[in-house]
């Protein structure tokens, strides 16, 4: 998902070999995976704030947003259907990445991304011609199985495609690439929600299309990878693939380490045992606490429902739809200060300053909240009151975007030993698709309970992540994979999990 991206940040080995044209066009396929996951989280609130779109699907919502006035502003939106439409992407989500792992491992990384192409279209085309909310809801769902497709074999497949010196910077590329997806579905959606005779939304929920287009027809294009191709029992054709994609004939240490990596990854017959085993404990934590606490962040609160919440505070339709793309481009531009800083100030430092600045903005955000609408919800909003509300939004992305949004997928898939990486990666995947179901869903009935307490609740949620890490989270920064056992096992906490034999790490001597 968002990628589960696998990554091996190994900087212990170098394979002779170059970026062949094989390896860009593969980043550019895995890249539109990016842009149709971020393409969904952004068009959906646009889209559900959109008049015409209210009055054809959800009346009531329209009818109670529009007409009634005097209600309480925290619950203009409030509808289980509403958000259904929304959220239901995320629970078909869950449920198809857990297939896509088998998929992807008995029928290869390509004809996986095929099918989630496939799927991923006829979502798109059932939503751009929805009639009725079954079809809208159908589509969600459709799109979700694609999600869960592409997000389970798509980064699986660049990081075997990838030299090792890049996978750590293709990790975060590809959440760029979902920031990427966010912004563009906010233009789009302030594009077509101008377009008179009110189905502009059509084309918003209808473009979607256009990336799982390419998805499409370029996984017809892709080679398989060399792992799948020996994992599948293929082993000739695996090493004049690795041959090709590397751009040399020199690639008989990575070769024999790949059929030694696929012997190992074999004789583990149940990675969902192993997983559980005393010593895999503290990254089991991390695959589950991680992705778990990122939802808790509050972050898709912005991300799904941007333009309602604009709304809500008593901006225009069109201000309401700027506002999101705003937001959306900062997203953008934050992560970029991920991609130069991971490596060098480290991941606990970014977690750490990105945790406190997010919770300064959320205080602020619901005191300004609190001040104009109150428990009671009724308030005329300022034009002063509502910048500074944006404003601390913007701020609070660019904390996510540089600290949750990328460490949320890097760290949980830095952290397992490679035989149950891909079970620990799943579960980080599931994990994640689950909150952020239910923050899709229950967001609006929550902001209609809980008034402006909702961005204290998140608040209250940062601060127990941030401590979560300062206390359990050990620094990776530049630990080569394989050694990681080594990093719990110094860990005031976790080195209790860790016997000695666990840390006989590398078997095989170094090349
Ligand atoms: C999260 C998404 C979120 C996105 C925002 C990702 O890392 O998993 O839930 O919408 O970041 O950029």
């Amino acid at each position: 998902m968002a990628g589960g991206v696998i990554v091996d940040t190994s900087g212990g080995k170098e394979y002779p070999g170059k970026v062949t044209a094989y390896v860009i066009f593969a980043s550019i396929v895995a890249a539109f995976g990016g842009l149709i996951f971020g393409y969904d989280i952004g068009i959906s609130g646009g889209v559900t704030s959109m008049d015409s779109f209210l009055l054809d699907f959800f009346p009531s919502v329209y009818q109670k947003a529009k007409l009634d006035t005097s209600t309480n502003q925290y619950c203009k939106f409030d509808s289980a259907l509403l958000t259904l439409f929304t959220s239901s992407l995320y629970l078909a989500a869950l449920v198809a990445s857990v297939c896509a792992s088998t998929v992807t491992r008995v029928a290869g990384r390509k004809w996986s991304m095929f099918g989630g192409g496939v799927v991923f279209l006829g979502g798109a085309l059932l939503n751009g011609a929805a009639t009725n909310v079954s079809m809208l809801i159908i589509g969600r769902i459709l799109l979700g199985v694609g999600v869960g497709f592409a997000n389970q074999s798509m980064p699986v497949y660049l990081s075997e495609m990838a030299p090792a010196r890049l996978r750590g910077m293709l990790n975060i590329l590809f959440q760029l690439m979902i920031t990427i997806g966010i912004v563009i579905a906010n233009l789009i959606n302030y594009g077509t929600a101008k377009i008179a005779g009110g189905w502009g939304w059509r084309v918003s929920l209808g473009l979607a299309g256009v990336p799982a287009i390419m998805i499409t027809v370029g996984s017809l294009f892709l080679p398989d990878t060399p792992n799948s191709l020996i994992e599948r029992g293929h082993p000739d054709e695996a090493k004049e693939m690795l041959k090709r994609i590397r751009g040399t004939e020199d690639v008989g240490a990575e070769y024999e380490d790949l059929v030694a990596a696929s012997e190992e990854a074999k004789q583990i017959k149940h990675p969902w045992r192993n997983i559980l085993e005393k010593r895999n404990r503290p990254p089991l934590t991390m695959s589950i606490c991680i992705p778990f606490f990122q939802q808790l962040t509050g972050i898709n609160v912005i991300m799904f429902y941007a333009p309602v919440l604009f709304k809500t505070i008593g901006f225009g339709d069109d201000a309401s739809l700027m506002s999101a793309v705003i937001t959306g481009l900062v997203n953008v531009v934050a992560t970029f200060v991920s991609i130069i800083m991971v490596d060098r100030a480290g991941r606990r430092f970014l977690f750490l300053q990105g945790g406190t600045q997010m919770l300064a903005c959320q205080i602020i955000v619901g005191a300004l909240i609190g001040s104009v609408f109150g428990t009671t919800g009724e308030g005329e909003m300022t034009k002063v009151k509502a910048v500074f509300i944006v404003i601390a939004i913007c701020f609070y992305v660019a904390a996510f975007a540089w600290s949750w949004g990328p460490l949320g997928w890097l760290v949980p898939s830095e952290v397992f030993p490679l035989e149950i990486r891909s079970a620990g990666q799943s579960m980080n995947v599931s994990v994640n698709m689950l909150f952020t179901f239910f923050i899709g869903q229950l967001f609006l009935k929550m902001l209609c309970t809980m008034k402006f307490g909702l961005f204290f609740f998140f608040g209250g949620w940062v601060i127990i992540m941030t401590i979560f890490v300062y206390m359990f989270v050990p620094e990776t920064k530049g630990v080569p994979i394989e050694e990681m056992v080594l990093v719990w096992k110094q860990h005031w906490f976790w080195s209790k999990y860790i016997s000695d034999e666990d840390t006989h790490v590398g078997k095989k001597p170094k090349a």
